[in-house]
């Protein structure tokens, strides 16, 4: 059975790669990702905020970012609060490189253009493999327009392919008003993958002491929905990798997402929960459905429920929603 899976121009011994996450921090945790099956390893992110309020950091770039004021800073960690400084990463990255053998994505997080893109060099030459790039931005000025925020996030991806000759990926929220569009102009930015989604991690609100409270919860399989119609969609429209992040916790949500038309599932709720064993029972029911249905290696799978090749497209668009409406019986 070939389980074999081409991201971002990397050849992967499967589609089961370990997403952005606090996997990355230890070489003890990677190394038994590498040892259950995971094909790639993406880092935790290094932050915008962390690159531009570094002093020694910044003194490495000749722009910065945005002005924050004090009261903004106070809501981000301290800088010991990261699990890894802007050098320590670097280190971190060589590191991870000399033990393992599979391939290293660094993650650079942040929403605006401006000097700490110039990191991405530094992680190239530490030795990833690749750069993951997460789009993760809250919109709240009622002055900026879609088409100006989507422009200030194409300005990133192409200050980031500037700076550097290995594969980038974009990872992105699902909120931009036409993901195919969008989709085609990060290709033309320079990106060769794109990662759906991030996981939005929504604050609740404290009624009894009017407070915003963050809250993480991990993810169930009810997440993965969300990523399949887009997927779907956006399978073949644009030549860029796709890596669909989000829900992935069985062999039947794995094959759902091959599918839809990933080329790679991301993974981290059910390895931060179960730990990296979880990974060999997921591959090993991901093996056996395959052989047990006559599909001889993942490519033949890939893309077959697309929005272009599945036998009935409009389940997938706006005809499907009329549908379970009206069926729904009282
Ligand atoms: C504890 C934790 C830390 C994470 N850190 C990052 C991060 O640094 N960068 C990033 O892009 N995503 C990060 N993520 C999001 C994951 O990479 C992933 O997109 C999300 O958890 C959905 O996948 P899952 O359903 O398999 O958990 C983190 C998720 C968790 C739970």
């Amino acid at each position: 059975m070939k389980l074999t899976t081409n991201y971002l121009g990397l050849e992967l011994k499967s589609p089961f790669v370990i997403g952005a996450s606090p996997m990355s921090d230890n070489l003890d945790s990677a190394k038994q990702a590498e040892d259950h099956g995971a094909s790639a390893l993406v880092m935790h992110s290094l932050f915008e905020e962390q690159l531009s309020n570094d002093s020694a950091a910044v003194a490495m770039f000749t722009e910065s970012t945005e002005e924050s004021n004090a009261e903004a800073l106070s809501y981000f960690p301290d800088s010991s609060d990261y699990a890894l400084g802007p050098e320590e990463y670097l280190n971190h990255i060589a590191r991870l490189k000399s033990q393992l053998s599979i391939p290293v994505i660094a993650s650079l997080n942040g929403s605006t253009s401006g000097g700490w893109i110039g990191h991405a060099k530094f992680m190239e030459e530490a030795g990833a493999d690749a750069i993951e790039l997460n789009i993760y931005e809250v919109p709240t000025d009622s002055e900026e327009s879609g088409s100006e925020l989507e422009t200030r996030v194409l300005e990133v991806v192409a200050g980031v392919r500037e700076k550097v000759k290995i594969p980038v990926s974009v990872k992105l929220s699902p909120f931009y008003s036409s993901l195919p569009n969008f989709t085609k102009n990060i290709h033309l930015a320079g990106a060769n993958g794109l990662v759906l989604f991030n996981r939005f991690y929504q604050p609740d609100l404290d009624i009894e002491d009017l407070n915003v409270e963050p809250k993480l919860f991990l993810s169930t399989s009810s997440e993965l929905l969300l990523r399949l119609r887009w997927m779907a969609v956006l399978y073949g429209k644009t030549p860029i990798s796709l890596a669909l992040s989000g829900g992935v916790h069985t062999a039947h949500d794995a094959i759902k997402g091959i599918m839809a038309g990933a080329d790679v599932l991301q993974v981290v709720s059910l390895v931060l929960r179960h730990g990296s064993q979880a990974l060999d029972t997921l591959i090993n029911d991901f093996t056996r459905w395959m052989e047990e249905h006559d599909y001889k290696d993942v490519t033949e799978m890939r893309g077959c429920l697309s929005h272009q090749n599945s036998p009935d497209p409009a389940a997938i668009e706006r005809a499907n929603y009329l549908r379970i409406l009206q069926l729904w019986k009282v």
